[in-house]
């Protein structure tokens, strides 16, 4: 019985340091693509003053008043398929790149069209949690 309940405690810790740490990684793995891919344009603190920024003929939004703008709800679906750009919701087009045709088509030669297709979804599910992780109170 005792050592029962100290098993289920076990478990519940693990599982609550298993969750934490799957947070902790996907948001260290948004904010390495959000480096990488990103940055340039929307600078590293999302607020639009990249290097390529000045280069471009719009304005770049500030990606840390999202939910600002959103009533103060951070509109979770819409950014993703903003990024992703490939529903045609509200496709970024030119001059943002439509990421999930990029990060698909660079990883399908290696790993196939399905697993490709998975992959890219998480890379942009990390991004779009990053995002939300920037945004201003
Ligand atoms: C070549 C420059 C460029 C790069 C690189 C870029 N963006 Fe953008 N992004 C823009 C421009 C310009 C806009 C505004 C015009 C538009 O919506 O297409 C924008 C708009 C957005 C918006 C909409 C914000 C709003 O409030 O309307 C999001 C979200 C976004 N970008 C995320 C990203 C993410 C995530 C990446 C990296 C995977 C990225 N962008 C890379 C240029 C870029």
């Amino acid at each position: 019985m005792f050592e029962k309940s100290i098993g289920a405690l076990g478990l519940a810790l693990a599982l609550t340091a298993f969750c934490a740490g799957g947070t902790a990684l996907a948001q260290s793995a948004g904010e390495t693509e959000y480096m990488n891919a990103c940055a340039a344009c929307h600078g590293e603190t999302g607020v639009g003053d990249g290097p390529l920024a000045e280069l471009m003929t719009v304005d770049l939004p500030d990606l840390t008043q999202i939910s600002a703008n959103n009533d103060g709800e951070f509109p979770m679906l819409e950014v993703i398929q903003i990024i992703d750009g490939r529903s045609g919701i509200r496709g970024h087009g030119y001059p943002m790149p439509v990421w999930g045709q990029r990060f698909k088509e660079a990883l399908s030669v290696e790993i196939g069209a399905y697993a490709s297709e998975i992959v890219t979804r998480g890379r942009i599910l990390a991004l779009a949690q990053h995002l939300e992780s920037i945004q201003a109170q």
